[in-house]
């Protein structure tokens, strides 16, 4: 089978590396890719928003199945090209897309299906949204219904904030026509985590909860980033409560979909607040996340091309349940010092071949290239340090030993990913 990776992040370089190890995978091809997915893929010039060059290439190529990394070819509507030209490819059509680029549709999805989530208003009117803000009070959320580059979204603390993010959003359109509407919504307290299945319209198998840690700091501080380091289970998640996630948030949408004759097939994300009334929906996302993917799938022993081929066919139901590996896995990422504001690329990298072939220590490439037989940095989010271990606490050792071998000028790395596992459930498993 020749596969077709669309993408150039650390989960493109994940999802490579699996299907690396599938015996149906012939020849992969990754679009853009990057210097790490070189190494197990053809890399091919086409940048991922180019959906019709996309299809040009699948074709000559002859490509029997596409995985799209990111949510913004599938926002552009690739999977509607691809499934009218008879190409296999993963994730939902343009319409459900939606589900991530558009925050109000979401959120009257989850108001149709009853999915527990904060309470919200939204507003087309920047006066109006601001007079909500004024008698509501804070802390309060104020979210760009388009995509917005993870900008779109400001948990603000005080009154002046909100104001100022519904001005930059509505007035200025410092996000375009994402602004053209807002939602503002109760501010949830609690701890976040990922849970992600894969949905072949009518069914789905689930992937085991994941925490990501979106700030650039230690202990949650500073600016929101692409992700700095996820861990795989997210123990906080009990057996009880991902059935109480199945039954009342994934199922609910899943089956909503399904009867109304639209069905969603791909992955489906749930970014979750666990609060003290249970789990509450943040956002969903209709792919893999980045760098959740790097923390679950090296736990997979299925092949990651029969779940996907299953998942396209609508045949989930036969599958049964995913095989997982016991050990958790954890994922630092590794930026260039200054991320998420302004750092300097084409820093040369050192360290990462001494830990090719390391028993359960992969090292995914985000943003790197190689030029000249070096192997450089090509962006903000440049490594994700990637081991599994017995339990938590020797996959962070692993991890964060694998990061002292690897070095670029002013690398930076948060210290305290898993942390929260870590004092909580000292030796966590599935
Ligand atoms: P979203 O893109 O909707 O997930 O929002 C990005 C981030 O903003 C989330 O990961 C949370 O950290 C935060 N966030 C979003 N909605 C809320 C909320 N209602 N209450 C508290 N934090 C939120
Ligand atoms: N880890 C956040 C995302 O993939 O959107």
């Amino acid at each position: 089978m020749r596969v077709l990776v669309v993408g150039s992040g650390g989960r493109e370089h994940t999802l490579v590396w699996k299907l690396a190890k599938s015996p149906r995978v012939k020849k992969i091809y990754c679009a853009p890719g990057n210097g790490g997915i070189a190494k197990q893929a053809e890399l091919v010039d086409i940048k991922q928003d180019d959906i019709e060059g996309l299809l040009k290439f699948a074709k000559a190529e002859k490509i029997n199945l596409v995985i799209v990394g990111s949510e913004i070819p599938l926002a552009l509507g690739i999977v509607d090209l691809f499934q009218s030209e008879g190409i296999k490819i993963f994730g939902p059509t343009k319409e459900l897309a939606k589900i991530e680029s558009s925050k109000v549709f979401a959120k009257e999805l989850m108001k149709k299906y009853n999915v527990p989530t904060a309470d919200f208003k939204i507003f087309k009117d920047s006066e109006q949204a601001k007079d909500y803000v004024r008698t509501k009070g804070t802390p309060i959320v104020i979210k760009a219904d388009g995509l917005a580059f993870g900008k779109g979204v400001i948990v603000a603390k005080e009154k002046e904030e909100a104001l100022g993010a519904i001005a930059n959003i509505m007035d200025f359109k410092l996000f375009g026509s994402a602004g053209d509407m807002v939602i503002i919504e109760d501010c949830l307290q609690g701890e976040e985590v990922s849970i992600l299945v894969v949905s072949d319209g009518k069914d789905f198998v689930s992937l085991p909860s994941s925490q990501d840690h979106k700030r650039i700091f230690d202990e949650d501080r500073g600016p929101n980033t692409g992700g700095m380091g996820a861990y795989s289970p997210a123990p906080i998640v009990t057996n009880d409560m991902y059935e109480e996630i199945k039954a009342d948030i994934i199922t609910p949408i899943i089956k909503g979909l399904a009867n109304e004759g639209n069905p969603y097939k791909g992955v489906l994300y749930a970014g979750l607040m666990i609060t003290k009334d249970g789990p509450k929906v943040l956002e969903f996302n209709v792919r893999f996340g980045d760098p959740e993917a790097q923390a679950i799938l090296p736990r997979l022993n299925t092949d990651l091309v029969d779940v996907i081929e299953a998942a396209i066919d609508g045949k989930l139901n036969e599958f049964g349940e995913l095989e997982w590996r016991n050990e958790p896995c954890v994922c630092v990422i590794m930026a260039s010092g200054g991320y998420p504001g302004d750092y300097k690329k084409a820093l040369e990298i050192k360290g990462t071949e001494e830990l090719r072939g390391l028993e359960d220590i992969m090292v995914f490439h985000a943003a790197t290239k190689i030029q000249d037989g070096k192997l450089l940095t090509n962006g903000g989010r440049v490594l994700g340090v990637t081991a599994l271990g017995a339990d938590i606490e020797g996959a962070v050792n692993k991890t964060y030993r694998a990061i002292s071998k690897i070095n670029f000028e002013n690398a930076y790395y948060r210290k305290d990913i898993g942390s929260k596992a870590l004092s909580k459930f000292k030796s966590a498993k599935v």
